[in-house]
C-alpha cells in the first residue's frame, strides 16, 4: 500500500510554518501521555501554525497490543509521510516489551491492522522511529543503556532482526500548546483537500456519535407535539426473494457460568479436584479443594500420584482415625433438588495405601437444616481405581442442598476419591451426562436453527496453551482435559464437543463449531501478547490435521476413521452432518494471524469442499480489522464471514440500511455476536426492540446474511463477567429477558422467502422518527405461513396501515406483541388476533414489537 521514496517526515522548525502555502494546513499528531497513552493518537490542525484546533474526542488509532487493563498502551508515536502521501507509524508498547508497534495508513483515517515485530538483540524497544530509504523501511529504537538498534522491512509488517546502529534518529517532536498545556508531537503539512477529508470524516463521526448516543428517554422531547403516527406499510406478496432459513440461532460460550453450574447438568462443583489457584489468583479459596469440606475429624489431602488419568492429575484422599468422617460438596451455590427427583451419583475411588479392609461409605443428599433426604451405601473394596454408583431420590424439594459422603463404620478410613458426580436423571431428552432440562428447553423454545460453540473468546483462548482443543473435550469424562476458562474460572469440559453435537441434533440445530486460527485472543494476558504468539508455523500442519479430525469426528465413517470411531464409541455411529466450521474469532489481522488464518482456510476447504468455511472480520462493524478482514474474504473467496458488534441502541435505529449496500457477490455474512448495549448494560424493551428491528433488516438482506446470534446467551446470577446477556438464571429459576423474547418471537416467525416491505409515515419530516419504525414480511415455504413484523420504537401510538394488494378477503390472524415502557425489563409477549385484509389498520402501542402470523 505504501509508495516509493520518502518525501518528508515531519515539518521542520516552527519558523517554517509561516511559510505554509494557503492551500495547505498543518496537522499536529500526538498521544496524551497520561493513562499509558491508552487514549491513542490524537490530532489537531492549524492554518498558521499558531492557533490550533483539536479534533476533540476522537482517537485516530489506538494500540491493540496485549490485554485490556494493563496494556493497549501507546508511547512516543512516530509517523512518517511518504512521497505518495501515505503514512507509516510506529510506537513504543510499554516499559518492558522487546517489540514495537507498526501500522500504515493511506490517509490518517483508515489504519491497517497493527503488527508488533520482536527485537532479537535488544531486550526492549524504546522510542522507536521510522524512516524510509532506498526502498526500505527502517525502525530504530534504543534500549535502557542508550544503545541504538535498527531493523528494516520491505512491507512495514515483517522486519529483519535488529542490529546495533550508530545512526541516532533526529529529534522529531515539536511542542504545541493545546488547552493551555504544552504537548509534544509531530507537525505535518497536508494539502487542503486532504485536510478537508479529515475534517469531513471527523464531522461525520461526531454526528454519528451524537446520533448513536440518543436514548429513548428523550423521545417525549424529541417528538413533542406528536400524539399519533400513521405509518403506511406496503407489502408485495406477489413476489418473494429466497432468503436463508437459518437466520436465528444461538451463540453458546462458557461465559458467566453458562456451562459448569449452568447448562451442563452436573450438580457438584470441582468434581475432578482440578480447580487451580492460577485460574483465579485473587480468590484464595479457588484451589483443588474448592467446594469440598472434610468434617467429623477427617482430612482431605490433594494428591497427584497414580491418578485415574494423566489429563485429570489431582484427586482427594479422605482419611480419618476418629471412627467418623465426612466429605461435603456445596455444589454451585448449593444444589437444587426437585421433589421426587432421581439423581445418579458416581465416583472413582480406591482404598488408599495402608487401608486394611473395605470401606463402606454412605452417600447422602442433605436438605434444609441438615436433614438427610436420602442415603445409600457404597463399598470401596479395591486398591485400584474403581467406579461406583448409586441412585438417590428426594421426596422433598430443596433449593440449597448438599452432597455428603460419610464413613458408615467406626473404623479408620483412608480412601482416594475423584470424579465425584451427582446428575439429575431428568436431563434434557433424558441424556446421560446431559443438560439442565429447563435451561435447554428455553433455548429450544426459541426455535434456533443453529448453535455456535464453544465461543467467543473461549474458542481462541488466553494464550496459545489455552486455545480450545476440541480433542480434550471428548471421550470418557475422567480422561477429558479440564481447561482454564479465560473468563476467570474452570471448565471441566463435561459439556464438550460430543455433547454440543448431540444437543444440536436433539434440538434440530445446525452445529457451528468455531476453532481458533492457530492464534489465541489478541487480548491475551497469558504466555505472551495475544496474536504475536501464534502457533509456530512448523506446527501448523498438525493443527490443521486436528481440524480435519474434527470434521471426521462429526461426519466420518467409524469403519475407516479413528475419530469417527470415537464418535461411535461414545454412542453415535451416525454422522452429525457438520456443514459449517468457523475459523478464528473476531481476531485482529496481524501478519501472524493472516498467515495462519489463510493457510488453514485454504487447506480445510480443499479437503472438505462440502463444509462451509466461516472466516472472521474482527470485533467491530468498522475499522482496521473489519476492513482488512473483508478485503481478505473477497480476495480469497471465503464463503462466509463472522461479524461481531455490540453497539448502543440508537446504532441499530440509524443503521437499518447497514446491509442494504453489501456486495451481493462477495462472502456471505454470519452475524455471530451482536446486542444492543444501553448505558446501564440492561436488557430493556428498548434493547429488545432494537434487536427486533435489526432482524427485520436482516430478513430483507437474508440473501447475504445467512445466520445471526445474539450474544452472550446465558448468565448465572452473581457469576456474570459480561452484561447484558439473553437469559439469566440461578439454580432454581430462569429469568427470560426482553431480548430473549424478541429472539424467541423472531425464531418462531422465520421464513425462507422475503416479500418487499416498505414503511413510510405521516411524520417522516420529523427527524429520527421514521428510523424508529421497521417492518418485514417473510413466508415459510414449508408451512405456507406468512409473518409480518412491525416495530414501533417511537413511544407514540402508531397505526401501521398495511397495504397488501394480493390478500383476498378477510382472514383472522394471530398477533404476538412485546410491549412496555422503553426501559422496562420485566416483559413477556402477549398473543391476540386481528382481522387481516388487503388494507388493514393495525394499532401498535408505543415501544412495541408485533408479529402478525397468517
Ligand atoms: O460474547 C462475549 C464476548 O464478546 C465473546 O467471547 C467475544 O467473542 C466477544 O468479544
Amino acid at each position: 500500500m505504501l509508495g516509493a521514496a520518502l518525501l518528508c517526515s515531519a515539518m521542520g522548525p516552527a519558523a517554517q510554518l509561516n511559510a505554509a502555502a494557503p492551500d495547505s494546513v498543518y496537522i499536529f499528531t500526538y498521544c496524551p501521555t497520561d493513562n499509558g497513552g491508552r487514549a491513542g493518537l490524537q490530532m489537531a490542525w492549524s492554518q498558521d501554525g499558531k492557533k490550533w484546533n483539536q479534533f476533540k474526542g476522537y482517537s485516530w488509532v489506538k494500540s491493540d497490543y496485549g490485554e485490556w487493563g494493563g496494556q493497549k498502551q501507546m508511547h512516543s508515536p512516530h509517523i512518517i509521510m511518504l512521497d505518495d502521501g501515505t503514512f507509516a507509524a510506529t510506537w513504543q508498547l510499554n516499559e518492558k516489551a522487546n517489540q514495537f508497534a507498526v501500522t500504515t495508513t493511506p490517509d490518517l483515517i483508515h489504519w491497517m491492522p497493527q503488527d508488533y515485530p520482536y527485537a532479537k538483540r535488544s531486550t526492549i524497544c524504546l522510542e522507536p522511529k521510522a524512516s524510509y530509504k532506498d526502498g526500505k523501511y527502517y525502525v530504530t529504537f534504543h534500549d535502557e543503556r542508550g544503545r541504538y538498534f535498527s531493523a528494516h522491512s520491505n512491507d512495514f509488517r515483517t522486519f529483519t532482526d535488529d542490529v546495533l546502529t550508530s545512526d541516532v534518529p533526529e529529534a522529531v517532536y515539536e511542542t504545541v500548546v493545546l488547552d493551555n498545556q504544552p504537548v509534544q508531537g509531530q507537525i505535518f503539512t497536508l494539502p487542503y483537500n486532504r485536510f478537508q477529508e479529515l475534517q469531513k470524516f471527523y464531522d461525520d463521526r461526531m454526528a454519528k456519535g451524537a446520533k448513536n448516543a440518543e436514548s429513548s428517554a428523550d423521545n417525549p422531547t424529541r417528538f413533542s407535539g406528536i400524539d399519533h403516527v400513521n405509518a403506511t406499510v406496503n407489502i408485495d406478496l406477489s413476489k418473494g426473494k429466497p432468503i436463508t432459513d437459518k437466520l436465528i440461532g444461538i451463540f453458546f460460550e462458557d461465559i458467566n457460568y453458562a456451562a459448569d453450574g449452568g447448562l451442563y447438568g452436573e450438580l457438584l462443583q470441582n468434581r475432578d479436584f482440578e480447580y487451580d489457584q492460577s485460574e483465579r489468583g485473587h480468590d484464595k479459596s479457588w484451589n483443588n479443594s474448592k467446594s469440598w469440606s472434610a468434617g467429623d475429624g477427617a482430612t482431605l489431602a490433594i494428591l497427584t500420584e497414580d491418578p485415574i488419568h494423566p489429563n485429570n492429575p489431582h484427586y482427594g484422599r479422605l482419611t480419618s482415625n476418629s471412627g467418623k468422617a465426612s466429605l461435603t460438596n456445596e455444589g454451585f451455590d448449593g444444589i437444587s433438588l426437585k421433589k421426587g427427583g432421581k439423581y445418579d451419583f458416581s465416583l472413582f475411588c480406591r482404598l488408599a495405601p495402608g487401608a486394611t479392609a473395605p470401606a463402606t461409605l454412605n452417600v447422602e443428599l442433605i436438605g434444609e437444616n441438615g436433614a438427610v433426604l436420602d442415603s445409600k451405601p457404597i463399598t470401596v473394596d479395591s486398591k485400584d481405581w474403581q467406579q461406583l454408583s448409586c441412585v438417590l431420590t428426594t421426596k422433598k424439594a430443596c433449593k440449597d442442598g448438599q452432597l455428603r459422603i460419610t464413613a458408615a463404620e467406626s473404623s479408620a478410613l483412608a480412601v482416594d476419591v475423584d470424579m465425584v458426580s451427582l446428575f439429575p436423571q431428568d436431563t434434557f431428552k433424558g441424556r446421560k451426562n446431559g443438560l439442565r432440562k429447563d435451561l435447554a428447553q428455553v433455548l429450544v423454545d426459541m426455535n434456533p436453527r443453529f448453535m455456535r460453540f464453544p465461543g467467543g473468546c473461549v474458542a481462541h483462548g488466553n494464550g496459545i496453551d489455552n486455545i480450545y482443543d476440541w480433542k480434550g473435550s471428548i471421550g470418557p469424562l475422567e480422561s477429558r482435559k479440564p481447561l482454564f476458562n479465560l473468563w476467570g474460572y474452570h471448565q471441566t469440559r463435561g459439556l464438550g464437543y460430543y455433547e454440543y453435537f448431540l444437543f444440536c441434533e436433539d434440538a434440530d440445530m445446525e452445529p457451528v463449531p468455531v476453532v481458533a486460527a492457530a492464534v489465541p485472543c489478541q487480548n491475551s494476558s497469558r504466555g505472551g501478547h495475544g496474536q504475536m504468539d501464534g502457533l509456530d508455523m512448523a506446527d501448523l500442519d498438525a493443527y490443521i490435521q486436528d481440524i480435519y479430525d474434527l470434521i471426521e469426528y462429526a461426519n466420518g465413517d467409524p469403519a475407516t476413521n479413528e475419530w469417527a470411531a470415537k464418535r461411535a464409541e461414545a454412542g453415535h455411529p451416525e454422522p452429525f452432518n457438520l456443514k459449517y466450521i468457523g475459523i478464528g474469532n473476531e481476531d485482529m489481522f496481524s501478519k501472524i494471524y493472516e498467515d495462519r488464518y489463510l493457510a488453514i482456510i485454504d487447506k480445510v476447504r480443499q479437503k472438505y469442499p462440502e463444509v462451509t468455511i466461516i472466516g472472521t472480520v474482527g470485533p467491530f462493524y468498522e475499522g482496521s480489522d473489519y476492513e482488512r478482514g473483508w478485503e481478505l474474504a473477497k480476495a480469497h473467496d471465503i464463503a462466509m464471514v463472522d461479524e461481531h458488534y455490540y453497539n448502543p441502541p440508537a446504532w441499530y435505529i440509524y443503521n437499518q440500511d447497514f446491509y442494504d449496500n453489501y456486495d451481493r457477490n462477495a462472502s456471505k455474512v454470519y452475524l455471530g455476536e451482536y446486542a444492543a448495549h444501553d448505558r446501564n448494560r440492561k436488557n430493556t424493551i428498548e434493547t429488545a426492540l432494537c434487536a427486533a428491528m435489526h432482524i427485520a433488516n436482516l430478513e430483507r438482506n437474508g440473501d447475504i446474511v445467512m445466520m445471526s446470534s445474539y450474544a452472550p446467551l446465558l448468565a448465572k446470577n452473581d457469576h456474570t463477567q459480561w452484561r447484558p446477556d439473553m437469559i439469566y438464571f440461578t439454580n432454581n429459576d430462569i429469568d427470560l429477558s426482553a431480548d430473549y423474547w424478541a429472539q424467541h418471537m423472531c425464531g418462531n416467525s422465520a421464513g425462507d422467502v422475503y416479500h418487499n416491505t416498505s414503511v413510510s409515515s405521516d411524520q417522516d419530516a420529523r427527524q429520527g422518527l421514521r428510523e424508529r419504525l421497521a417492518a418485514s414480511t417473510v413466508t415459510d415455504s414449508k408451512t405456507g405461513k406468512t409473518y409480518i413484523k412491525l416495530v414501533n420504537l417511537t413511544g407514540i401510538p402508531t397505526t401501521f396501515n398495511l397495504d397488501i394488494p394480493e390478500l383476498k378477503g378477510t382472514t383472522k390472524a394471530k398477533t404476538i406483541s412485546l410491549s412496555g415502557e422503553w426501559d422496562q425489563t420485566d416483559v413477556k409477549p402477549v398473543t391476540g388476533s386481528i382481522k387481516l385484509s388487503a388494507k388493514t389498520a393495525v394499532n401498535v402501542a408505543p415501544y412495541t414489537f408485533m408479529v402478525i402470523e397468517k
